[in-house]
Formats: structure tokens, sequence, C-alpha cells
């Protein structure tokens, strides 16, 4: 069979990424334009701002995935892009391109799932990874355990109830006076705190059951850092957020470890932004050594939204003959 070289294109949330990957796992070009420090004055994503930088840089990014390789829009085997869940407005923008694009140089389109693209990360780091594994996906706006029995076929063991990880990292970030985005900014200052400074609850709940839930956790975070405040106790920024991320990583870990004991799978694999956090790569490491589970993590670059993650999803799905036609739409929330 000739070689695949798939297009990847990504304007979910507030990054524009284009990328070229060969055969579903060489990544050939990762173009990457955020507008963290344009959202970073508003403290979080301005849906209307993200959609109007898509439209102003996506065409430069795709341009440039492409032709800094020397490749031209003919070598394309088919575009693939984001069309949920998200932003509507920054994913119809990438939809939109993507549909107008496929059609110009007819060449299939496919229409990618973000959650399905970000777990697709594991697969570029890890040549070998295959279904069946577990997967923990962690980003801003979901915290879900999947297990992955085929390259198309997903189930998912357990969500949260209430906020995801990312938003409780953000919004407790926020409330330290950290800036946006937070995750990043509270794992940095978390490097020289204790973790064991305060006892910030985990809501592991029953055996067997592999939701979460971090409101609870946020509560706590929010009415310690309140009450400090009104005593004009002084504390450590850092010990708070080595022990926050320290309450978040262990419900993260135990019940990704639990879900794979129970399911009798013995690979685990770590995805969405949070997976970049220094404590949970650690501690998931630490925890499936122990349990004698293989784990893979992607680099950081793939962790966090790219284009790279929907062209390897793309290349499934080109494989299995699963392509999308014009009718393709954005969509905001994906059961
Ligand atoms: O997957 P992603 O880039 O976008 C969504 O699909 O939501 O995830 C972004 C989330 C943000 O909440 C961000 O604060 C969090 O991932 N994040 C981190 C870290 N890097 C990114 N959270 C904790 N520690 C990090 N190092
Ligand atoms: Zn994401």
């Amino acid at each position: 069979m000739s070689d695949i070289y798939i297009l990847g294109i990504e304007t979910s949330c507030d990054e524009t990424a284009a990328a070229v990957v060969k055969n579903g796992r060489v990544v050939l070009s990762n173009i990457i334009y955020s507008q963290e420090k344009i959202h970073a004055k508003y403290g979080g994503v301005v849906p209307e701002i993200a959609s109007r930088n898509h439209m102003d840089k996506l065409g430069v990014c795709v341009d440039e995935a492409v032709f800094s390789q020397n490749l031209t829009f003919n070598d394309i085997s088919a575009v693939a892009v984001t069309y949920g869940p998200g932003l509507v407005g920054a994913l119809l923008t990438g939809v939109s391109y993507a549909k107008a694009l496929s059609y110009a140089i007819k060449k299939p389109l496919i229409g990618v799932n973000h959650i399905e693209g970000h777990i697709c990360a594991n697969y570029i780091n890890h040549p070998k990874l295959k279904p069946p594994f577990i997967c923990l996906v962690a980003s801003g706006g979901h915290t879900s355990l999947f297990i992955v029995k085929a390259h198309d076929v997903y189930e998912v063991v357990g969500q949260t109830l209430d906020d995801a990880a990312g938003e409780a990292f953000d919004k407790t970030a926020r409330a330290l006076g950290l800036g946006y985005p937070g995750g990043p900014l509270l794992d940095k200052i978390a490097e020289t705190g204790s973790d064991t400074a305060i006892n910030f609850p985990r809501a592991i709940n029953e055996k067997d059951n592999f939701d979460f839930s971090f409101s609870g956790l946020k509560s706590a975070a929010l009415n310690y850092l309140n009450k400090c405040k009104m005593l004009e106790t002084e504390f450590s920024s850092r010990d708070f957020a080595a022990s926050f991320q320290r309450a978040v990583v262990d419900v993260l870990v135990g019940k990704t470890i639990a879900a794979a004991q129970k399911y009798k799978i013995k690979t685990v694999a770590l995805a969405g932004g949070v997976s970049a956090n220094s404590c949970l790569r650690k501690q998931l490491k630490a925890a499936c050594k122990e349990n004698k589970l293989t784990l893979n993590m992607p680099d950081n670059i793939y962790c966090t939204d790219n284009a790279v993650m929907i062209a390897t999803r793309g290349y499934f799905d080109f494989c299995l003959e699963k392509f999308s036609d014009l009718s393709l739409n954005a969509v905001s929330r994906i059961s």
C-alpha cells in the first residue's frame, strides 16, 4: 500500500492547528498558533474572539503544515477535521475550511471527535500501542475513563459528574491569582510546595464506581483561600498548589488503576491537556509500575490541543473507509 498522508485541522477551542501525519504515526509537521496570550487578559477563552482568530490564522497554518514539507495538496490523502465537542463557532471555522478544501482538492473529508483525537495522541509516541487499553482523558472540558476496544470502538466506564479536572485546576489557579491557563501555572508553583501541607478531600466513592467529582474539592480549596483572606492568615501558595494538585491526581490515578484491575486490562494510556501535569505523570507511572501495568503517555506537546492527534485519528478512519460528506457540521456536545 502506498503511503497515506493525512492533513489534520483542529480549532475546537483557542489553538489554531494544522498538521500532516504519514501513515498515522510519523509526524511531518505540527503547526500550532496559540491564542493563549489573547485570552489571558480576559481570564478565559472568549468564544467570539477565538473564532475570529481561527479565521485569520487557519489558512496560514494549513499552508505551512503542507508546504514546509515540500508537499502539495495533491500528496494529501484526506483532510481530517475536529467537528466536536468544543466551542461551536470555533469548530465551525475549521469544519467550513476543511469542507471547502476537501472539495477543492478532491480528497476525502473525515470528521473527527476531539476526545478520540486526544486518545490517538498516544499512538504517536508509542508505535507498538494497539487496543485494548484503558485511557484516562483529562482536559479542560472532560474527565473520562475509556476502554479502547478497537480503533473505532470505545466504551466509557466513568466520567465526571460535575467539573472536569482541567476546569478545577483553572478555577483554583484563578482564585490563587495565577492567571490563565491556570493548570500549567499551578503545576509550576506546586513543584516547590509540600503536597501533604493541606489535607484536601478526595472523592473516591464506592468500589467499582469510576465516575469523578471535583466540585467538592474545588469548594474546599476556595473555602480555604477565603478563610485565610478573612482571617488575614498567611499561607504558602506553593503548599496550597501542591496539596490541591495531589488531591486531584490521587483520584485520577486511583480510579484509572482500579478500572484496569476490574476490567483486567494490562495497558494504560493518558490523554488530554491535564496529562501534561508533572505530578499526574509521576504518580501514574509509579502506580502502573507497582501494579505491573504498561503505561503510555504522549509527549507534552501532544497532550494539549494539536492537529497531529486529529490526523492520526483520521488515519484510522481512512483505513476503515469511514468518510464524512459535505453535510458535516460542528457539534458542541457529543454524548
Ligand atoms: O486538552 P486541552 O488542551 O483542551 C481541552 O480540550 O479542554 O486541555 C486544556 C486543559 C486546561 O484546563 C489546562 O489548564 C489543563 O488542560 N492543563 C494542565 C496542564 N497543562 C494543561 N493542567 C494541569 N497541569 C498541567 N501541566
Ligand atoms: Zn482538547
